[in-house]
């Protein structure tokens, strides 16, 4: 079977970001699937300058990856309640090369609620790209808590999270392969 490239993107480039943690987490647990290749897509490391998708506002780098991508993970720290907006900078610069492939979400909080709110704000937003988003999302409450300083997951939630992720990553295959190009 033809090996699924996934794009696990990181959602803001705060210095102080706790939810990098979260999406390392989610990138190396993808690493240890058998055909599957990661691309981690940290916001910070790209360059869009302007708004929108015209030739001059897009970074050729990121649109490599979008269009090699059969499948991406977001993982967004909550901001006001919504998405940071070098998410949104970095989702609006490409248009068709999200058509029709599958889009886990994850959300990331230092309160109880874990990002719930950013990621049903994503979710029109992810919709008219055109990508598809799966029905199950995964959620780090208190991630300061999660993870070490080093970000290692910390013992008492390694087993929970594996076993979630792992049914997310399940699916997001699972519908890659059903929307296969
Ligand atoms: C500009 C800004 C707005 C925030 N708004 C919220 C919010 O609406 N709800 C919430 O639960 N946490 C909010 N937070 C706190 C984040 O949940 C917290 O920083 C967490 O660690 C995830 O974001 P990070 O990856 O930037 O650290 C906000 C943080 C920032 C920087």
């Amino acid at each position: 079977m033809k090996p699924l490239t996934i794009a696990v993107l990181a959602g803001t480039t705060r210095v102080q970001r706790e939810s990098i943690k979260a999406a390392k987490y989610v990138a190396e647990y993808g690493r240890q699937l058998e055909g599957v290749e990661i691309i981690f897509v940290d916001p910070v490391d790209f360059n869009f300058p302007g708004d929108g998708n015209d030739p001059e506002g897009k970074d050729p780098r990121y649109s490599e990856i979008t269009e090699k991508a059969d499948a991406f993970f977001i993982i967004t720290p909550e901001y006001n309640h919504s998405f940071p907006g070098s998410l949104k900078r970095m989702l609006d610069s490409e248009l068709q090369t999200y058509n029709h492939k599958p889009v886990a979400l994850a959300g990331a909080s230092n309160g109880n609620w874990g990002g719930v709110r950013a990621v049903e704000a994503l979710v029109p937003a992810i919709r008219e790209t055109g990508l598809v988003v799966l029905s199950w999302d995964i959620y780090f409450p208190r991630v300061q808590d999660i993870f070490d300083e080093s970000g290692v997951i910390q013992d008492e939630y390694r087993e929970r999270y594996n076993k979630n992720l792992g049914k997310i990553y399940d699916e997001l295959i699972w519908m890659a392969r059903a929307l296969g190009r």
